[in-house]
């Protein structure tokens, strides 16, 4: 695998020679985060070698390569899912390129659903901790030039970049709450009792992804911080079926506002 990361960021440098300290995986609500972006290249994942090739039809998959107040970024525009069928290696992949491309922040958004019953839909949540329910993607033979056997993961989620972005949503008055994401494979939607059940194992909010991308920056020694808009809310009183529809409809309400932390937080980076 080493070789394949090597030669995957060889290819990205190949394209476009711009030192990036941050990458940014856009989840489901981030779109338009790259509207605010000075662009330099967008590369199509089918272009970079040992990409894992989207099968899904209508499938955005770029990679983004640009700058906010001169500072290098790079936003993954799609993310592999597991429930899609791809391997934990492959759904990860794109995070062993970034630390190749000397990448030393990795921000992972995400939309999930509460269990929490305060969080209400559109909420903004930083992420503190994490439960993983999927697969581990560091099982198999471990290479040392990548990291750690048996990484720790107490403080996966970075607690300084986590209070300056908290502070920083508090001074543009932008309302938010921190917790636990728990990650589960998917891709069907918990039933009650699931839901329930990750309330009283601690969890706040659940979704499909991030956990795999974090545990594997993790691994790679960058630094994380993790956020998530609220898309649903599970409420014990009124059990109503959660949709896709649904999840990107709650995503909408808050994009905007994550949007601006992310980019804020970017510039006041003192790296
Ligand atoms: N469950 C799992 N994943 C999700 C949900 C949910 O309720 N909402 C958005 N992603």
């Amino acid at each position: 695998m080493y070789e394949m990361i090597n030669e995957s960021a060889a290819f990205i440098r190949s394209k476009i020679d711009l030192e990036v300290q941050t990458g940014i995986i856009l989840g489901s609500g981030l779109g338009n985060f790259v509207d605010n972006i000075r662009v330099y290249k967008r590369i199509p994942y089918r272009e970079i070698p040992h990409f894992p090739v989207s099968t899904v039809q209508g499938h955005k998959g770029e990679l983004i390569l640009g700058q906010i107040n001169g500072k290098g970024i790079l936003c993954m525009q799609g993310r592999f899912h597991y429930y899609e069928g791809y391997s934990m290696q492959q759904v990860t992949f794109p995070v062993r390129v970034m630390k190749q491309l000397g990448v030393k922040l990795l921000i992972a958004t995400n939309a999930s659903g509460g269990v929490n019953p305060d969080f209400k839909v559109g909420d903004i949540m930083f992420i503190k901790d994490h439960i993983n329910l999927m697969p581990n993607p560091l099982i198999g033979p471990n290479d040392e030039r990548l990291g750690t056997r048996f990484p720790s993961m107490s403080t996966i989620y970075d607690k300084d970049i986590l209070v300056k972005a908290e502070n920083m949503a508090k001074r543009m008055g932008i309302a938010y709450r921190e917790g636990v994401y728990l990650g589960t494979s998917g891709p069907s939607f918990e039933t009650p009792a699931e839901y329930r059940f990750f309330r009283t194992i601690g969890a706040d909010t659940v979704g499909m992804s991030t956990v795999p991308e974090v545990i594997v920056a993790s691994h790679s020694e960058l630094k994380v911080l993790g956020m998530s808009v609220i898309s649903n809310v599970f409420r014990e009183e009124t059990i109503v079926d959660c949709t896709h529809e649904e999840v990107l409809q709650g995503v909408n309400k808050a994009g905007n506002s994550m949007s601006l932390i992310v980019e804020q937080l970017i510039k006041e980076l003192d790296f």
